[in-house]
């Protein structure tokens, strides 16, 4: 990404439409402050790739686990996570500048976005997350979080939607057996797709969803609107079976 705002460098991924989990990168022209997070604290916080391929020397502390946090949005949920968990590590995923931006500036204050202290056990994948879990190395990681993802229930959005046989696999390789896949979903069709597709994958255990958020699971900015909309989220608690990750 680029810190100045300019456009993204070309993205072979996304040169095709289907291939593409998300929209905008970035909602509206950067301000003064957002400029100072992508170009100073950004880069004190980023996974490079020569660090995915061996993640848990990226942190301040050896981790007693590392997790994956796809799509963090405005941050909530990370920064709960941390705070709830702090021998551990996490690796939060997002491309969304103004959600990076909205992360970052919690975290430092004003005026010290290349100075001020930051979280050891946090580092962020600013890149779509499906490049990463290939550099990751197998059995690596603990849990993982996919809190609401883009829902895309237009049946040509298909490919679109996280969990997706195609991303199975990467995500069965990286993950520990018996590791735990947190997912959430207000969307109806997306709900119903999440089911169907664990259901037929035994890399997975089929877990029946639940009507509540586990306490454990820190609140994210998108479940309230979803409450506050009426809408009824579902949420996962998938584990990583000892199923051979076959592709
Ligand atoms: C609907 S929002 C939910 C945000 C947050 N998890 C929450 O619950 O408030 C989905 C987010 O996932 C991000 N996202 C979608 N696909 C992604 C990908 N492949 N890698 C990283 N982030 C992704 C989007 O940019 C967006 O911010």
């Amino acid at each position: 990404m680029s810190a100045s705002g300019g456009a993204a460098p070309p993205d072979r991924l996304h040169d095709r439409p289907d291939e593409r989990l998300y929209g905008r990168r970035s909602g509206h022209r950067l301000r003064a402050r957002q400029r100072r997070l992508l170009e100073f604290t950004l880069p004190r916080l980023r996974l490079t790739p020569a660090h995915a391929t061996a993640p848990e020397a990226a942190f301040a502390r050896h981790p007693a686990a590392l997790w994956l946090e796809i799509g963090f949005g405005a941050g909530e949920h990370a920064r709960g996570f941390l705070a709830g968990h702090p021998d551990a590590a996490l690796i939060a995923c997002e491309v969304f500048r103004n959600g990076l931006c909205s992360l970052l500036g919690r975290l430092v204050a004003e005026g010290e976005e290349a100075t001020g202290p930051l979280p050891g056990m946090l580092r962020l994948w600013d890149e779509d997350a499906r490049r990463l879990l290939p550099l990751l190395p197998e059995r690596c990681l603990d849990g993982v979080v996919l809190l609401f993802p883009d829902p895309w229930p237009k049946a040509r959005h298909v490919r679109r939607r996280f969990v997706h046989p195609d991303n199975l696999g990467p995500l069965a390789r990286a993950m520990m057996p018996g590791g735990e896949w947190r997912i959430a979903s207000d969307d109806p069709v997306q709900q119903a797709w999440v089911a169907a597709v664990l259901r037929g994958d035994p890399r997975f255990s089929d877990s029946t969803p639940l009507a509540a958020r586990p306490p454990d699971w820190p609140p994210t900015r998108y479940e309230a609107k979803a409450l506050a909309a009426g809408r009824s989220p579902r949420y996962w608690s998938v584990r990583r079976t000892c199923a051979p990750v076959l592709d």
